[in-house]
């Protein structure tokens, strides 16, 4: 019997969107959809999810021009209003979000959207069962579906279910402020492999569970892999970092079109050196405090004035979601009054953009920049970074990475570490990218770039389903990163 990999995730690859009276099909935005689209058009397989529009869609004609293109299937799972309301914005982006980032003064608990919660993901879980067949794995993706695996569970006992988290996941100390952290810890057990971004986010969950819920067995450990015993059941526990499909960013970067539309963004600021963020709208990303950080280096480094510019994208996302709407002013007002504060004839050291990029402008910004600005409060991996590296020119070019971002653990060594709250270093640390001699952006590039190399997303995909197969005894010996 063919064995399909069937991906479930909130929002499928696509949005689906009304412009008069056309119907669009357009790419989603966010990390997750980066990763996993490479891998789905390989292996033809089924991806299942939200598709953002409303049942007045025409989904199926849509749904099969994508398939027609992309060489996958996708299916959709339509939400209510009301469902998008609890579920998904009250819910998984006010209460689950938030918490995941350890920013706990940003949650809204509220026991009607857990309820809505749980409906909805046995609502995926129900569409995931009659899609599948025995032999199919599959997955679910990310904090929005945490409760699925046990509603399947519930319906094929014996399907090969497994669960990837691509945000952090907290210490017991915060989750045990959520009212249902129980019930979710519990639900997570339907699974038989649950993968995290990092080691720290793994051992939190090992944490958690002992700590939170009786009878649980780690029948063994290891940094990648633990194993686990309760009920009955075996569940394994991994780490396993997500990555980009390295050798499609880095061709699809050095071609002609590329190269001239990096020169016309070059010519357009004025052929300064540029600082990049590209980041969805959203307080996890650290904006406002690489503004503070980018406007002390001004301050203190005169010596940056004329010669450097901070070129920040910001693509518009969960618009409906209070937090996100004040992010916004906050934004637009800094930028406003950095600006304000600091241009001279010629020079706008902030370009501020609220808008999404296609992929010729995407790559095109990462030529562009000679430094990726990359520091997020808190961040699951963070491919921006990863994708930064992959598309810079003669290994020349330079990361400033935060600290709390997953992509540290992998590339903190070469990179340019930073905490994010720490504006005054964080300044420092843009002179000292500023002033770097191209020797040293060599042997720091060469070695970032050969990491995510080695370790792009198809051996992420192939570490995880190794993992996925293993029986509990193989479990209790696994690989190691390739370093
Ligand atoms: N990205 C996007 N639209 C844009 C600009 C960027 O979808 O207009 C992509 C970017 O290429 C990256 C992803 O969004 O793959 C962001 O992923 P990351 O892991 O950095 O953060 P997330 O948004 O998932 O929190
Ligand atoms: C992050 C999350 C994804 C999410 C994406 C975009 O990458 O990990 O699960 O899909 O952000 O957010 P949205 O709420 O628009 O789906």
């Amino acid at each position: 019997m063919n064995q399909q990999l069937i991906v479930v995730s909130n929002r499928l690859p696509i949005t689906i969107d009304q412009d008069g009276d056309e119907w669009q099909i357009k790419p989603a935005s966010g990390g997750l959809v980066t990763a996993l689209d490479p891998l789905m058009r390989q292996n033809h397989g089924t991806w299942i999810g939200w598709p953002g529009c409303g049942p007045e869609a025409p989904f199926d004609d849509l749904a099969n021009r994508f398939s027609a293109e992309h060489g996958y299937r996708i299916k959709a799972v339509p939400l209510s209003e009301i469902e998008v309301e609890k579920y998904y914005r009250g819910f998984s982006n006010e209460a689950l979000w938030p918490l995941f980032h350890d920013l706990l003064g940003n949650c809204n608990f509220n026991l009607e959207n857990y309820r809505s919660y749980d409906i909805v993901n046995r609502r995926f879980a129900e569409v995931a069962a009659e899609a599948s067949q025995a032999n199919d794995i599959i997955w679910f993706h990310d904090y929005q579906l945490m409760l699925s695996g046990y509603y399947l569970r519930q319906i094929h006992p014996d399907r090969r279910l497994a669960f990837f988290l691509h945000i952090p996941f907290p210490s017991p100390d915060l989750l045990r402020r959520l009212p249902w952290s129980y019930d979710l810890l519990r639900g997570l057990f339907a699974y038989d492999l649950i993968g995290f971004q990092t080691l720290r986010d793994h051992r939190n969950f090992i944490h958690c569970v002992t700590s939170f819920i009786e009878g649980v067995d780690v029948v063994s450990r290891q940094s990648r892999l633990t194993l686990l015993r309760y009920g009955g059941r075996y569940i394994k526990v991994g780490n396993f970092p997500i990555s980009i499909d390295f050798k499609r960013f880095s061709q699809d970067a050095g071609t002609d079109e590329v190269a001239k539309a990096a020169r016309d963004l070059n010519e357009s600021y004025g052929q300064r050196q540029l600082f990049l963020g590209i980041d969805r709208l959203d307080y996890t990303k650290g904006i406002p405090d690489r503004f503070f950080a980018f406007e002390r280096a001004l301050e203190k480094y005169p010596q940056m004035h004329q010669k450097a510019s901070l070129l920040q994208v910001v693509v518009p996302s969960r618009t409906m979601v209070p937090d996100y709407i004040d992010l916004k002013s906050q934004l637009e007002q800094l930028a406003g009054h950095i600006n304000g504060r600091f241009s001279e004839h010629g020079w706008v050291p902030l370009h501020y953009h609220y808008r999404s990029l296609d992929s010729i402008q995407l790559l095109a910004h990462y030529r562009a920049a000679k430094i990726a600005l990359v520091t997020p409060l808190r961040d699951g991996m963070n491919l921006v970074a990863k994708e930064f590296c992959a598309c810079t020119n003669d290994n020349q070019g330079i990361l400033i990475l935060s600290k709390f971002a997953g992509a540290a653990d992998q590339l903190g060594k070469y990179a340019l570490l930073v905490n994010p709250y720490d504006i005054e270093k964080t300044a420092d640390t843009i002179y000292q990218a500023f002033c770097m001699s191209e020797s040293e952006q060599f042997w720091r590039m060469t070695a970032l770039r050969g990491q995510i190399r080695r370790n792009d997303v198809h051996l992420w995909l192939k570490t995880f389903i190794t993992a996925l197969n293993k029986d509990a005894e193989e479990s209790k010996s696994f690989l190691t990163d390739k370093k």
